[in-house]
């Protein structure tokens, strides 16, 4: 058994309940626009905010800030080579650089790229590239309550059909992202992945894993796929990641770091284009930017992402915050995925419409009630698009204990014994780039 215990701490506080009425007005009932020092339990998101490992800390050290040919870098090659396969690698200061990296290379102008489901700044950045983002779930992905071992696998029946309404050639790239972070962070089985490596080569279209939850995703294989329970999560990791023909990644989800991303391939023509848009957009690419200190930390948070031990003790955390929510009743998105129990805010909210946002509404509820933050998922997040009103709880890897969930899950309970006088809100401002509408629009209660 392996478990962790704190070498630094940090005070949070819980201000007044008059403090947080006063705060979630100023911050437009948007919490991406609350100060952090205003939260208490932050499941804003697990990206980036997770704790750090001793290990890590002294790989810092180490950091070689050379502009050109630092040795961190190679300690990053070396660890995504050792734990994902991947020979070249192009660094970008974290996922959504990468994904302007590799998608800006790989997509044009009216170009169609198919996703299990694309996460908003993969949206946003094949739409930045005039291409068209067109999401395959299965579709017991958007059923909150349905069984099912992959509910985040990509469907290639879906697939098909826009293949035959648009024409292979129109979609050069095909991602799968595991786990399927805007499906409830469900996992994708290895037989899937097969599949959609198959189809992409079919179509002769460019197979590219978004692989931010790889490791997750892969003990996830190990429970439940029977070809894979005997396997290591390094097996599995390198086997599905081994079907790619690129990844695109943010080292600060399970390369449990607190900044940092890439571009992976085998491919040296393609790693040499992506590498010529790295020099444009993020930096030389040895470090992509990235410091020195930050590649060492995320070399080392590779190799223990893929730890039995630390992947098991992560998932059964998430396990445990669903448990005590559904021991108090409140209705969760079932089974858990990887990284955030997702809360079903229709079956919260039953008297709220789709247009009053019944998700947003719980979210500010939860910050009202007991300073938790958390974030919406679904029609103020993703607008246009037909998905079940979702809150997600995002965990931080290795910072919280079951004491701070269950204050979340009493929060959510008492939210829910006054569910009946809960008003709808609605959008008083908001940017132009619609993807982007939930990290800055500015709403008030209806
Ligand atoms: N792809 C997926 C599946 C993601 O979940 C994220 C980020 C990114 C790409 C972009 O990576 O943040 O390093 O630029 N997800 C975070 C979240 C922000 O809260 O789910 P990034």
């Amino acid at each position: 058994m392996v478990q962790y215990k704190a070498t630094m701490v940090e005070r949070i506080t819980l201000p007044s309940r008059a403090d947080r009425e006063r705060a979630l007005e100023r911050a437009g009932y948007n919490v991406f626009n609350l100060d952090a020092d205003d939260v208490f339990i932050d499941l804003l998101t697990d990206s980036g905010t997770g704790t750090m490992s001793n290990e890590q800390w002294a790989a810092l050290i180490r950091g070689d800030e050379s502009y050109a040919g630092s040795s961190s870098f190679a300690r990053l090659e070396d660890a995504v080579s050792d734990v994902m396969g991947f020979p070249h690698v192009v660094p970008a200061h974290q996922g959504r650089g990468a994904e302007n990296v590799l998608y800006g290379t790989l997509l044009g102008e009216g170009d169609v790229a198919l996703n299990n489901t694309h996460f908003d700044t993969t949206r946003a950045h094949v739409a930045n590239q005039g291409a068209d983002p067109v999401d395959c779930p299965v579709p017991e992905a958007a059923e909150p309550g349905s069984a099912g071992d992959f509910k985040g696998n990509f469907s290639l029946e879906n697939g098909w059909e826009v293949v035959e309404e648009v024409g292979a050639d129109r979609i050069p790239v095909v991602i799968q992202t595991i786990t399927n972070n805007s499906a409830a962070g469900q996992p994708v089985s290895v037989e899937n992945t097969r599949r959609v490596a198959e189809f992409a080569a079919e179509i002769d279209a460019t197979f590219v894993i978004d692989a931010c939850r790889f490791a997750e995703n892969a003990y996830f294989v190990t429970e439940r796929e029977a070809e894979f329970v005997e396997a290591s999560v390094t097996a599995v990791a390198r086997e599905q990641l081994g079907y790619a023909d690129a990844l695109v990644m943010s080292g600060k989800k399970d390369g449990l770091s607190n900044i940092g991303g890439f571009v992976a391939t085998d491919d040296p023509s393609l790693a040499d284009a992506c590498k010529q848009r790295t020099i444009l957009y993020e930096g030389f690419p040895t470090y992509g930017g990235m410091t020195g200190r930050d590649m060492e930390a995320l070399a080392v948070g590779l190799r223990e992402a893929v730890e039995r031990e630390y992947v098991s003790d992560r998932i059964n955390q998430i396990r445990t915050l669903a448990d005590l929510l559904e021991d108090r009743d409140v209705p969760v998105y079932t089974p858990t995925g990887g990284h955030a129990v997702y809360l079903d805010a229709d079956a919260c909210f039953p008297h709220l419409p789709a247009g009053e946002f019944p998700g947003q509404a719980l979210v500010c509820e939860l910050y009202r009630e007991g300073g938790v933050r958390g974030v919406e998922l679904g029609s103020f997040a993703f607008p246009d698009t037909d998905r079940p009103e979702l809150v997600r709880l995002a965990v931080p890897r290795r910072t919280y204990h079951r004491e701070h969930f269950e204050h979340v899950a009493d929060t959510a309970a008492a939210v829910l014994e006054r569910a009946d006088s809960v008003t709808g809100l609605s959008i008083r401002s908001e940017p132009e780039i619609p993807e982007l509408r939930h990290f800055s629009a500015e709403l008030e209660p209806v």
